[in-house]
């Protein structure tokens, strides 16, 4: 379990790429009293997400880096290290993050994916799940280690599929869950609760 110091947020970067209804659940979240995290910086690689609205309207520090080059990781560590961030919550974010750069973030690093993990690991799960006639579907948080959605899982909301379920019903229906599940599965990391 993570130690929240004294009464003081945990620091907090969110990694985004596209809407954004996840961070903004984080950011919401946030602004309770008994949150354990401050969203301190939103970062994106896409300049055009959506997401990156909720930084305006919520007057949060935002950074672009395109993450492709060694540089620009660079870049984005420092910026961790100037914004004193222990925490990122990645959150739609479409890129994977390298080997080197998980290594040399001294923080926690957290992901939720669209699934019972460890299926339907990467892209398109909700089709691949609805194609494959699953009963149950769900969501998974997890600590991100340098494999695509392997790290150690902190928890898990399942879903019942329905019988008419359809791409679009069910990633509403497990994105509800997602934006529960992050909330309580940043107070298990912080609150072993
Ligand atoms: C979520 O389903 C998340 O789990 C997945 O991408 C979606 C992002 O949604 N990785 P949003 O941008 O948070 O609305």
């Amino acid at each position: 379990m993570a130690k929240l110091i004294g009464s003081k947020k945990i620091r907090t970067a969110v990694f985004i790429s596209g809407t954004g209804s996840n961070l903004k659940n984080l950011i919401q979240f946030s602004f309770l009293n008994d949150s354990p995290i401050k969203i301190s910086l939103i970062v994106s690689n896409n300049k055009r997400a959506k997401g990156l609205d909720f930084a305006d309207r919520y007057k949060i520090k935002k950074k672009i880096y395109d993450f492709n080059t060694k540089s620009s990781e660079v870049l984005i560590l420092k910026q961790l290290e100037i914004d004193k961030i222990s925490l990122i919550c990645l959150a739609g974010f479409m890129r994977i993050l390298s080997p080197n750069f998980i290594k040399r973030f001294k923080g926690i690093i957290l992901n939720i994916h669209p699934s019972l993990l460890p299926k339907y690991k990467g892209l398109n799960t909700h089709k691949r799940v609805i194609q494959n006639n699953e009963k149950y579907s769900g969501c998974t948080v997890h600590y991100v280690n340098s494999r695509l959605d392997s790290g150690k899982i902190i928890l898990q909301t399942k879903v019942k599929i329905s019988k008419k379920e359809t791409f679009s019903s069910l990633k509403k229906k497990v994105l509800k869950q997602e934006h529960l599940l992050y909330r309580k599965a940043i107070r298990k990391v912080f609150f072993s609760l």
